[in-house]
């Protein structure tokens, strides 16, 4: 793959000087960065490559991923998948290599078109106690059985410092293995992965493989701390031509997520607390206007916010509400006109969103007085608005966004088309430091960073 150094700018340096401390959200005229990688198209990782190795053994256990299994965070989804059939079980601990209690799960299997899944396992271990170290494995000994770990989170409370890893459209390409190299090597604690996971659809028939390799290609990741999962449009799966006619088929056999947890009827909307925070997941391709489950799941998980006991309130979703890139533009705005209102009124403090395969951090905004007659549709400075972060730059095979509107609007306080990973700092409160960090700078230096004041607590 090309790594040519063409891309390094002298601007790179000055957007470094103007950007690479934490400034406070103000309300300045955003800037566009210049500094635009390569723009050919991303390469999936060959079937070869050691990042899609499956384990040794018999019938060992792979492409292992966590999630939360409640709404709390005293409890884990473990899943991995074996090509033969295995018994779903999970035994844990607390101590390295030592596994006193057990848990058990169920077994399920698709197919799509001519495509059979291997056995896909999910375990829910529950009741675990607050930030302390587990030690689990999957599998028998006889087949292979395989040891990970994983830390639960401090009880839902406001003075729980905690990290959260942002990733969205990563895809399996070596742009990819970077960006998720570069978050192993950071302080993520959990990751709210914004949808557009393996890009399994940008291949004939939707080759489902695809997701195999994935999954094996993040389980470095995944099998260690939970992954927040948003669904996306390459989670659809959407296939008539081939009979394949339910939508997120394959997402939903993977990828459980605990949407009974907070009275969800659907693993495509939930939401949960973990320490600091409630996260409301929201998807973007499942139907949302007035009156459908989603909306009166919004509706009702706003309500059941406390946001004393969880000063923080995060939204996932994947298509952006405010995005200025010439690419997906106003596909989330129906969405926006809809669902924007409450989360104004309720003062939620950022959302996530993947999709357009770049960069974008938005001013505190709102567009919410338009109604019909007045003509007031123009986004305008909000304390009470959410910052708006756009990170669907994971590094997928469609490569990047780099074409924005042009002059920048007044909503967008930075954008920059490249890959990379966000973090989400939540230091107390009152505080916490987003930062995002494009692949070529690594972790060490960012190159964009703010701190975003709580909505309510400050
Ligand atoms: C599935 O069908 C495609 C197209 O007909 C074919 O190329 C492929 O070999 C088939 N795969 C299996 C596992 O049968
Ligand atoms: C779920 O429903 C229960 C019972 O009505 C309620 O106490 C709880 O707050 C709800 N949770 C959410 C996240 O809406
Ligand atoms: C729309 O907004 C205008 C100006 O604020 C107001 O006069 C009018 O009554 C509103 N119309 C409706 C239907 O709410
Ligand atoms: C960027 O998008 C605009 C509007 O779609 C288009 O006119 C222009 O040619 C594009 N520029 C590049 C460099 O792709
Ligand atoms: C919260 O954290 C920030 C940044 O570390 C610090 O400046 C501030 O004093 C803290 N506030 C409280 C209430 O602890
Ligand atoms: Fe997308």
């Amino acid at each position: 793959m090309m790594r040519g150094l063409s891309w390094v700018w002298p601007a790179v340096l000055l957007m470094l000087v103007l950007v690479g401390g934490a400034a406070s959200e103000g309300s300045i005229a955003g800037s566009t960065s210049r500094y635009v990688r390569r723009l050919a198209e991303s390469v999936d990782l060959p079937y070869d490559s050691p990042y899609f190795a499956v384990p040794n053994g018999i019938n060992p256990p792979q492409q292992v991923h966590l999630t939360q299994g409640d709404y709390d965070g005293r409890a884990v989804i473990v899943s991995y998948v074996t090509v033969k059939l295995s018994k779903p079980k999970v035994r844990y601990g607390k101590t390295e290599g030592d596994h006193p209690w057990q848990a058990k799960g169920y077994t399920t299997q698709y197919k799509f078109y001519n495509y059979t899944s291997g056995y896909i396992h999910h375990v829910i271990i529950s009741n675990l106690e607050y930030d302390t170290k587990y030690f689990y494995k999957v599998g028998t000994e006889e087949e292979g059985a395989r040891e990970f770990f994983f830390t639960t989170p401090p009880a839902p409370g406001p003075d729980a410092p905690y990290t959260f890893g942002v990733i969205g459209d990563l895809g399996q390409t070596f742009d990819s293995a970077d960006t998720l190299e570069h978050y192993l090597q950071s302080y993520g604690q959990t990751m709210l992965f914004l949808g557009d996971l393996a890009y399994q659809d940008n291949y004939p028939l939707h080759y489902q493989v695809r997701f195999d390799t994935w999954s094996r290609f993040v389980e470095r990741s995944a099998a260690y701390q939970p992954f927040i999962w948003t669904t996306g449009n390459h989670e659809l799966d959407y296939v008539p031509e081939i009979g394949e006619t339910v939508p997120f088929k394959p997402f939903n056999h993977r990828f459980p997520t605990p949407y009974w947890a907070s009275n969800s009827t659907s693993p495509q909307w939930y939401s949960i607390r973990r320490g600091p925070a409630t996260i409301i997941v929201l998807s973007s391709y499942s139907a949302y206007g007035k009156y459908t489950p989603q909306y009166v799941f919004l509706l009702a998980a706003l309500k059941a916010v406390d946001r004393k006991v969880t000063p923080w309130l995060i939204i996932l979703v994947h298509s952006p509400w405010y995005n200025s890139y010439n690419y997906h533009y106003m596909e989330g705005e129906t969405m926006r006109v809809i669902f924007e209102p409450f989360i104004v009124a309720a003062k939620v403090d950022v959302v996530f969103a993947g999709h357009v395969h770049a960069y974008e951090r938005s001013f505190p905004v709102s567009n919410i007085k338009y109604n019909i007659t007045n003509g007031i549709c123009t986004p305008q400075i909000d304390p009470s608005a959410p910052t708006y972060i756009t990170i669907g730059d994971g590094g997928n095979i469609e490569g990047l966004a780099a074409n924005y509107t042009e002059p920048q609007p007044s909503y967008s306080a930075f954008r920059e088309a490249s890959f990379g990973h966000g973090l989400f700092d939540i230091k107390n409160k009152t505080t916490a430091v987003w930062t995002w960090h494009r692949n070529q700078d690594g972790e060490a230096v960012s190159a964009d960073s703010v701190v975003i004041l709580n909505k309510v607590h400050s």
